[in-house]
């Protein structure tokens, strides 16, 4: 069979990541979380007291880049020089700078770079925000998923509560606003459509489904 790379794009919470495991657990391939990779720099910048609500020292972690090792471990949990940070990385502080760490063009360029070495080998499914755009953009299949606002706060609130971090759908509301803000107006990589990219709506159709119509695009290609 051929070794393929399929990008999953869209904004927060859309779903991308749950399609991207589905896929990847239906084919046998390698999932990789994007977004969970910019997590683990803010993680490690707050970690370090190199960000907080009052400073960002983007000098001093550009400086920490080649002492900052993140990959996944065989189960894809992200880990960050060695210690596997996947609850860490979910908290609402994270999720309330991660934007702020990834609209930055060495941070992006340090993370782009780790990408491609993922998908080295193919048979690889990574979701984000510029996978198809600017990471792969020569990938054999592109999807972009959409949903409503209210669609992606439901899930992403159900999501915290879950895992019993302490939050209100407000709180989840403005962050999404905000990172939806900041990602596509960026300079560096917005989130946009990527060229021939197929469109998947998490409104109408559920996981399922959409596991359903990514395969039927995706057997085209392993044929
Ligand atoms: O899980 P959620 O949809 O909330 O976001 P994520 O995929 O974990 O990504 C967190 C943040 O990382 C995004 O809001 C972007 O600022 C950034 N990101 C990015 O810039 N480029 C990517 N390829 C993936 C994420």
């Amino acid at each position: 069979m051929e070794s393929i790379i399929i990008t999953i794009d869209g904004a927060s919470s859309t779903g991308k990541s749950s399609l991207a495991k589905a896929i990847a657990k239906h084919y046998g391939f390698k999932h990789i979380d994007s977004g969970a990779m910019y997590r683990a720099l803010t993680f490690y910048a707050q970690d370090h007291n190199l960000l907080n609500d009052h400073k960002f020292n983007v000098d001093m972690l550009i400086a920490k880049l080649p002492t900052i090792d993140i990959d996944f471990t065989n189960a894809d949990e992200i880990r960050l020089n060695g210690k596997i940070i996947d609850d860490e990385v979910r908290s609402m502080e994270v999720s309330s700078k991660v934007s702020l760490v990834a609209k930055e063009p060495l941070f992006r360029q340090f993370m782009v770079a780790k990408q491609r070495k993922f998908g080295e080998k193919g048979n690889v499914v990574m979701d984000g925000r510029d996978i198809g755009s600017v990471v792969f953009p020569n990938a054999t299949i592109k999807f972009f998923l959409e949903a409503s606002m209210k669609v992606r706060i439901n899930r992403r609130y159900a999501e915290l509560i879950e895992k019993g971090v302490q939050v209100s759908v407000e709180e989840v509301h403005a962050n999404i606003a905000k990172r939806d803000h900041i990602d596509s107006s960026r300079e560096d990589s917005p989130l946009i459509v990527p060229e021939n990219a197929i469109l998947l709506s998490n409104d109408k159709e559920g996981l399922t489904e959409l596991l359903n119509i990514a395969t039927t695009e995706i057997d085209k290609h392993l044929l």
